[in-house]
């Protein structure tokens, strides 16, 4: 035995017979190096291997004898499964029973929140706070770490302008800038300072890559997509991730013109490791490898193993393939062993920095767990974060906020509602703790609030509407909780028809025909399309899905304990019709003009949405100056400032979110009529005035061009400032050499 045998020999000595007491570990390439030594390949072949628990089966399949799996030490790693007592229990059948000892990883879906259910991941991206939102996920960390955790499959950064995908409630929108931006936010709120800390969990940036653009919003549905487009829009959130320090990276289901993400070495290879330097681990997705066969790309699974191995895939989320095949692949010299090894190493990478070695069992902790979960503090955290993701789409007349002397008829099937609050990939979280708005309103306004379902969320039964009216006709004024069940969004919940379902729409117009102001309460977990409620209701709150503390969120809102000042970060259709559409579209060769047939426009839709990105109304009315451009003319390396006042014209504090825009009017290929590229919040008191100042450089102006070289092309630049996408302030410059 040499002495760095004999050195690794006692600290495993030290660490598994001492349980929690940490030991000195090696550097980190030396023990790894130590422990690969030691390693057969089924062994390795066990590390790359992830099973779900029978506790929470998040896809199709389940593998049964996954505790004897572990046993025999042909897991490395188990999702779905949580509890400080439970990860222990699973924990001790590896450490007790396997040769070399390994930990296990634990991971888990901590999407928006564990236990205390933050607002969704696109309701929590409209509050463009990105303090707040990395704080959303502090929080989930801390919570999951303590029931046992040390990986979260999150953030997905998936951008989605394609409101019939489900899975748009789980991105941030359909920005890149700003999506790069929150993508981050979200890998640092989880692992912090640093992995080790027991307060922390490893990031996985998700879905890699361009799942987000499925044909026809289908969820797993083929994209094809130009290589431009990958670049410039889908790609950087996925590498802001990597420079805020992502631990791991998954795999989509989805192909990428004609080859599956799971097995696509130009993404997990070229783009990944070598463009991008990224040194973490890589995860399928849920049997994404099995999936190949399907798709057509590999005859069978023993080819997809293969495929994926060699493209760079670490490791096998519950697909078994790497289990049932990768040792005879590298036998016969399909898959060089090198693969097997830097797969291992990667693996094994994470487990060290996240001290697993150290002690196994240090994230399950009973103790700890009762203190930090749903404790006080994080149920006002997810508030905090529930008011700000609430965005007001119309107020006419100052329908709101009421006042708490009003007699307010709630009415509608989202009133009372409770699962549908914390939304889907709501992890450990309980639905029967979600505080209503019902709940939060009588607490409210005790005397003053009348309650009638009207409808259920999804069927055509008319039973309920008579009632409703009776309790309406003798309200001030009607809120009417409408919406979509939540299982009508997130994985496999793609929807054709964008309105509301059921009889709610009947619902709406029956109790808007009776002539009192109503404030239509909207959950849902995508645009929906309602210019039927634009056109007729008084007042439209979007909460989408506000999780836990969603009830006294949308009361303080709607009393105006909070002013709303929340912004959409996905396009409203109008109708179906107009998908995709999102801000930053292109000019075309013959731009909209309603005189002129011929041109890009629809026979029965204008071409704006209902509700453009960037668009939100608060309680307060907010002035901008003209805006100030220091010059009109920038050489490369210099910056341009741009100042404007903002002031509050109305009544109330509140908080607007100024928006910075970009154009490149000609470009060595064409270019989007506006790209956001900065955004700032002020806060305001009555009367109150701020004077901002934005700052251009280059970076701002820089693509990917045609042959994919990333820079700013001089020329003409429009720089446009306001409220929301469609509402601008344009000022031109010019980039010169
Ligand atoms: C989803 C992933 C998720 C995984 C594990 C899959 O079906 O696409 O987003 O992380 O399941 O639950």
């Amino acid at each position: 035995m040499n002495r760095i045998q004999y050195t690794l020999g006692c600290t495993l000595l030290l660490m598994w017979s001492w349980g929690n007491v940490m030991a000195q570990l090696p550097s980190k390439d030396q023990f790894i190096n130590d422990l690969l030594a030691k390693m057969t390949l089924e062994e390795k072949v066990g590390q790359m291997s992830l099973f779900t628990s029978d506790w929470d089966v998040t896809g199709p399949s389940l593998r049964p004898q996954y505790k004897e799996d572990i046993k025999a030490g042909k897991v490395g790693a188990v999702f779905n499964a949580y509890t400080a007592k439970y990860t222990r229990e699973l924990q001790q059948i590896a450490v007790e029973n396997t040769r070399l000892k390994i930990p296990l990883l634990f991971g888990y879906d901590v999407i928006h929140g564990h236990q205390t259910i933050f607002p969704i991941s696109l309701a929590e991206s409209c509050s463009w706070d990105l303090a707040e939102i990395e704080n959303g996920a502090r929080v989930a960390g801390e919570e999951a770490a303590a029931q046992g955790l040390h990986w979260t499959f999150a953030p997905m950064v998936d951008i989605a302008r394609d409101p019939r995908w489900g899975r748009i409630s789980e991105g941030a929108g359909e920005d890149t800038y700003l999506g790069s931006l929150i993508g981050a936010a979200r890998v640092k709120g989880f692992q912090g300072e640093s992995l080790k800390s027991p307060n922390t969990i490893a990031a996985c940036a998700k879905h890699f890559a361009a799942y987000g653009a499925a044909q026809a919003g289908r969820d797993y549905h083929t994209v094809d997509m130009s290589i431009q487009t990958l670049y410039n829009t889908y790609l950087p959130p996925f590498k802001a991730c990597v420079d805020a320090g992502v631990a791991s990276f998954m795999t989509s289901f989805n192909e990428l013109n004609g080859i599956p993400a799971t097995a696509n070495s130009f993404l997990l290879k070229d783009i990944l490791r070598k463009d991008w330097k990224y040194n973490g681990m890589v995860v399928t997705d849920y049997t994404s490898i099995n999936e190949m066969v399907a798709h057509g790309f590999s005859k069978d699974e023993r080819q997809a193993g293969m495929q994926a191995a060699t493209a760079g895939v670490d490791m096998d989320m519950q697909g078994a393939v790497y289990m049932n095949h990768l040792k005879s692949l590298v036998d016969k010299g399909n898959v060089p062993q090198a693969a097997i090894d830097q797969a291992v190493r990667n693996i094994l990478a994470l487990k060290y920095d996240l001290g697993l070695f150290e002690d196994p069992y240090r994230y399950s902790d009973e103790k700890r767990e009762k203190m930090i979960v749903l404790s006080q503090a994080n149920l006002e955290a997810a508030r905090r974060m529930a008011r700000k993701s609430i965005v007001l789409l119309k107020n006419k007349n100052n329908a709101l906020p009421l006042r708490s002397n009003q007699k307010v008829a709630l009415i509608g099937p989202f009133g009372n509602e409770k699962r549908s609050l914390i939304g889907s990939w709501s992890a450990a979280g309980d639905w029967t703790k979600s505080i209503p708005v019902l709940a939060a309103m009588q607490e409210k306004a005790p005397n003053n609030i009348l309650y009638a379902k009207g409808c259920n969320i999804n069927d055509d039964s008319l039973q309920y509407i008579e009632s409703a009216l009776q309790t309406a006709r003798s309200a001030d004024v009607v809120v009417l909780a409408l919406g979509e069940n939540w299982d009508m969004t997130g994985e496999a919940a793609s929807r054709s028809s964008l309105g509301l379902p059921g009889v709610q729409q009947q619902l709406f117009e029956q109790i808007q025909a009776l002539g009192k102001p109503v404030v239509v309460v909207l959950m849902n977990g995508r645009p929906l399309c309602i210019p039927e409620l634009d056109q007729k209701a008084d007042a439209i709150l979007e909460t989408w899905y506000l999780g836990t503390m969603a009830g006294p969120a949308i009361t303080d809102v709607l009393y105006g304990d909070y002013n709303p000042s929340g912004r959409l970060t996905t396009t409203f259709p109008r109708s179906e019709g107009q998908i995709p559409v999102h801000y930053d579209m292109k000019n075309t060769g013959r731009p909209f003009d309603a005189n002129n047939k011929y041109t890009s426009k629809y026979l029965d839709s204008p071409n704006e949405p209902l509700y453009p990105f960037g668009y939100g109304l608060s309680y307060t009315d907010f002035t901008y100056s003209k805006p100030f451009l220091n010059k009109k003319k920038m050489k490369r390396g210099e910056k341009l400032n741009l100042t404007l006042t903002i002031t509050n014209a109305g009544k109330r504090a509140g908080e607007e979110t100024v928006q910075l825009y970009l154009r490149d009017l000609v470009g060595s290929s064409t270019r989007p009529l506006k790209q956001l590229k900065a955004y700032q919040k002020v806060n305001l008191q009555p009367g109150e005035s701020k004077t901002i100042t934005f700052f251009i450089d280059e970076s701002m102006l820089s693509f990917f061009n045609y042959d994919l070289q990333y820079g700013a092309e001089t020329g003409e630049f429009d720089v446009m400032v306001g409220p929301n996408s469609s509402n601008v302030q344009s000022i031109r410059f010019e980039l010169q050499d």
